[in-house]
């Protein structure tokens, strides 16, 4: 009898677990009716963007920002795997002067922030000026911006927004597709237009089954299976001066065979959950290698994205040697305010950045560790038990 009603209590306490898009954090009353975007100073953190877009983009138009692939457990996953591992905060530590540490060099160039606005495609579904908000943002506080090779805006209009004389460094992503020539028309592209470094994204040879967005005519843009084989990466290699980051690598496998392919950093990310259902968020990956060959972190240079929201997220991501952390919807739904909205956020996560280090006992962000994060539960394969 006991055990019955056991088993009826948990069930019902399971059925009710909640995914939380966002945490409750009370913003609700602030969304203004009418369909208005909320008031800038009434945003108070990352969150707060996503439901402010929500409510003032077209269905359509935030379906195609917010679309994950297949049953969407990626895109959920992005953003719970985060909440499984505790951070160890140390106490009585000289903090002051932590803000200073967070200037990062990224493949050689210099940036305000360990964090990135990284490429998401066809920016005019938030704002009529498309990618203008998210260059001038990262121009103006000196992030890094990698612009998608899907933008709204051809990637020439796009670094056109620079302000003259300012030596503001962008990077390009890069789809393929099985022309040689085509792939050589686009890496010139790429450079006549100025871009430093080329983000070559690999998790996407097939669609992504985009059923939220396809309802509305704007899934994938994909077609077609494409032929990425880590041959054609290197004679992609040889087409091009400028260096090749692989965006999407998900195990550590492919992460060992990116360091001796030539690539000059490699990036982990599942696309922000958009291609392949149930394959890990870029913080798995990073636990999965720091677990089962940390050396990689020293051997390249590591970058990660997915589901990253808040200072912690970018600090437990930091804790396992990643170098720079990318966020892109975040940054999509602010650009809804354009360059102030992109600003704002820009700023939010930083703030955080900074009084999260100091929260943590870290006088120097560089100096953070895995021994910041708590990992005893961590399993052998780099899942949890908890
Ligand atoms: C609306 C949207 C468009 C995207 N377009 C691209 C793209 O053109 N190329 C690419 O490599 N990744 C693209 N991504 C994936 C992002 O670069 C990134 O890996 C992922 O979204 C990070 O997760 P987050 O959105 O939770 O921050 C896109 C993501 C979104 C949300």
């Amino acid at each position: 009898m006991f055990t019955l009603i056991y088993i009826i209590f948990a069930t019902a306490a399971l059925a009710a677990r909640l995914f939380l898009n966002e945490p409750d954090t009370g913003f609700d009353p602030f969304i203004p009716g009418g369909g208005g975007l909320t008031p800038l100073n009434e945003i108070f953190s990352l969150a707060d963007f996503d439901a402010s877009a929500r409510s003032y983009m077209s269905l359509r138009n935030y379906s195609y920002y917010r679309n994950g692939a297949a049953g969407e457990w990626s895109y959920r996953n992005n953003l719970e795997a985060f909440g499984r591992i505790r951070l160890r905060p140390r106490s009585l530590v000289d903090i002051t002067h932590v803000e200073e540490s967070l200037p990062t060099s990224i493949l050689g160039y210099n940036f305000s922030a360990p964090f990135f606005i990284a490429p998401a495609g066809r920016a005019g579904y938030g704002n009529p000026d498309a990618e203008k908000g998210l260059l001038r943002a990262g121009e103006a506080a000196n992030v890094l911006y990698i612009p998608s090779f899907g933008a709204t805006l051809p990637l020439e209009d796009i670094v056109a927004f620079k302000s003259p004389g300012n030596e503001y460094t962008t990077f390009q992503q890069l789809y393929i597709d099985n022309n040689d020539t085509n792939v050589q028309s686009s890496l010139r592209r790429i450079e006549n237009a100025g871009q430093k470094a080329i983000i070559l994204t690999i998790d996407s040879p097939g669609d992504g089954a985009r059923s939220r967005a396809e309802r509305y005519g704007v899934g994938s843009a994909d077609t077609g299976l494409t032929l990425l084989t880590w041959e054609r990466f290197s004679k992609i290699l040889n087409m091009t001066s400028l260096p090749i980051v692989l965006k999407g690598i998900t195990t550590v496998e492919d992460a060992r065979m990116a360091v001796s392919s030539g690539a000059s950093a490699i990036y982990l990310s599942n696309h922000g959950g958009r291609q392949l259902d149930f394959s890990p968020s870029g913080f798995e990956v990073a636990l999965e290698i720091h677990k089962q060959a940390p050396e990689i972190f020293d051997q390249i240079d590591v970058w990660a994205d997915g589901g990253v929201r808040y200072g912690t997220d970018v600090l437990k991501l930091l804790a396992l040697g990643v170098k720079a952390v990318g966020l892109a919807r975040p940054f999509m739904y602010a650009n809804c305010y354009g360059e102030d909205g992109v600003a704002r956020a820009i700023d939010l996560l930083r703030t955080e950045l900074i009084n999260d280090s100091a929260n943590l006992g870290l006088g120097d962000i560089k100096s953070i560790n895995s021994s910041y994060l708590s990992l005893e539960y961590m399993n052998y394969n780099g899942w949890y038990t908890r």
